[in-house]
């Protein structure tokens, strides 16, 4: 029996075909005297095919009711295009009808805002600009278990729900089964959560990073690649309660060996992209953002900017540049801060290591100055902090003082600590949000439009 091809199959055939079946919503239709135009749409890529529908075909009243949307199966031939736009269209034999869409179906007119778009997220997909960025969001993940399958990192699942907070920020979302009502209470009226699903409080993870050190000090290279949820009450285009994040891992690695990865890294996913997701871009260059090809292949075709966080300062109190934040010395840098250095001072992606102690994660490796911490992040024009990363404290007597230090619980870390006590190596990595990776590619401004069902504070829908 003949199965559907897929319309993006049909529009790259090297010959005609007598006889295909496809399948897919229509997007419009053009009536003429003895014929309809049907342009159909199945999702497998950004263009349409044409399908012609003459008046002898015995449903032809039916065809001709056919509204935007709806979904149809059409058998015919696939025959060369008189028309000129397209090297293919198709001369049906028979339409059958799915399912008609109503008048209400929203997706009626061209040029609908974002904002429109995002209160029918479950319908954006079939929209020119979300199909492509939908289908890029496949690309990507498939580039980034190329990228690290090809170098032999091993690919780690971590848990989501964990008893560790691995950036010590508190922004984590409590699972718990207790009864919110009505919780068990110990005698000095704290709950009880000996009594609760996991017998202490547990919480959504931040990142799997601490659990991909285990597994990096034992299989060598690993990555993670999973979502991660943080509550940061921060309503930006950048920040979303639930993202995705890619942490790789590498033993017997230092900072600068997880600079060199991390450029290697971002470099190669815009080029693969650039390479196999050529017509989406097209889109969303003359859509989105007009300078994006521009931008992407400036990635491809230079080396990042590397500088320290104090010459970062330096850069930025010399500049006579206007910045809302004050820029000094201890600060945490802000997006207008990382936007500034990438965009306007180094006009590319550049690279922030060696931050103070104090704005930074207790696990990072302190450096000789007793000050600063071996952490790096990657900035890009336009969004600010790509990547986040450093080398990891692997000194056992330095990493338990410094999580006393900051009044965290040594008990809650001691299975952490014993990669430090048997057989300690040295190791680095980083987290990439995929996000704001897909903000970089596609040119889209708003986290919310790069994920498919986004959660940010107070926005749970679908
Ligand atoms: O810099 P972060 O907090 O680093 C970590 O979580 C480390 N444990 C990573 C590691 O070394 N393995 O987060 C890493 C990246 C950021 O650079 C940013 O791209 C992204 O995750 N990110 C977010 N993306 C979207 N929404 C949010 N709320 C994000 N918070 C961080
Ligand atoms: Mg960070």
């Amino acid at each position: 029996m003949l199965k559907r091809t897929k319309i993006k199959s049909l529009l790259s055939s090297e010959n005609p075909i007598d006889s295909v079946i496809l399948k897919g919503w229509v997007k419009t239709k053009r009536d003429s005297k003895d014929f309809s135009f049907l342009e159909i749409n199945d999702g497998s890529c950004l263009k349409n095919i044409q399908v012609i529908a003459n008046n002898s075909l015995n449903n032809y009243n039916e065809i001709k009711k056919l509204t935007t949307g709806s979904s149809v199966c059409v058998k015919g031939a696939l025959v060369e295009s008189k028309g000129g736009k397209q090297k293919f269209e198709v001369v049906a034999e028979s339409v059958e009808i799915y399912g008609i869409a109503p008048d209400d179906y929203p997706l009626q007119k061209k040029g609908m805002s974002d904002e429109f778009l995002r209160s029918i997220a479950h319908l954006r997909p079939r929209t020119n600009k979300y199909g492509a960025a939908f289908r890029v969001r496949s690309r990507l993940s498939y580039a980034v278990h190329n990228f690290f399958q090809s170098r032999g990192f091993y690919y780690v699942h971590t848990p989501l729900i964990t008893a560790s907070d691995c950036e010590g920020a508190g922004e984590m979302f409590q699972v718990t089964t207790l009864d919110l009502k009505n919780p068990p209470k110990l005698p000095n009226g704290e709950i009880d959560y000996s009594k609760d699903f996991f017998g202490k409080e547990a919480r959504l993870t931040v990142s799997g990073q601490l659990n991909g050190e285990m597994y990096s000090c034992a299989l060598g290279d690993i990555y993670t690649f999973g979502p991660t949820f943080r509550a940061e009450n921060s309503n930006t285009q950048r920040h979303a309660a639930e993202f995705w994040m890619i942490e790789p891992e590498m033993a017997f690695a230092d900072i600068y060996d997880d600079m060199d990865l991390a450029e290697d890294f971002v470099r190669y996913l815009v080029k693969d992209i650039m390479e196999n997701c050529a017509d989406d871009l097209d889109l969303f260059e003359k859509f989105v953002d007009p300078t994006l090809k521009e931008t992407l292949s400036n990635i491809v075709d230079n080396s990042f900017a590397r500088i320290t966080y104090t010459e970062a300062l330096e850069i930025m109190k010399k500049s006579s540049h206007k910045f809302e934040y004050q820029p000094e010395y201890g600060i945490d840098l802000q997006t207008e801060h990382e936007r500034f250095l990438a965009e306007t001072y180094f006009k590319r992606p550049v690279i922030v290591r060696d931050y103070p102690k104090e704005i930074k994660a207790f696990y990072m490796r302190l450096n000789d100055d007793g000050k600063t911490v071996a952490a790096m992040d990657v900035l890009v024009p336009r969004i600010g902090e790509l990547i986040g990363g450093s080398e990891r404290e692997e000194r056992y007597d330095l990493l338990v003082k410094r999580i006393k230090e900051l009044g965290m619980d040594v008990n809650n870390y001691s299975w952490y600590l014993d990669s430090r006590k048997y057989g300690t190596v040295n190791h680095a990595g980083f987290g990439l949000g995929f996000e704001r990776m897909m903000m970089l590619v596609t040119g889209i401004a708003n986290i919310r439009d790069t994920i498919p069902f986004p959660r940010t504070p107070k926005s749970i829908g679908f």
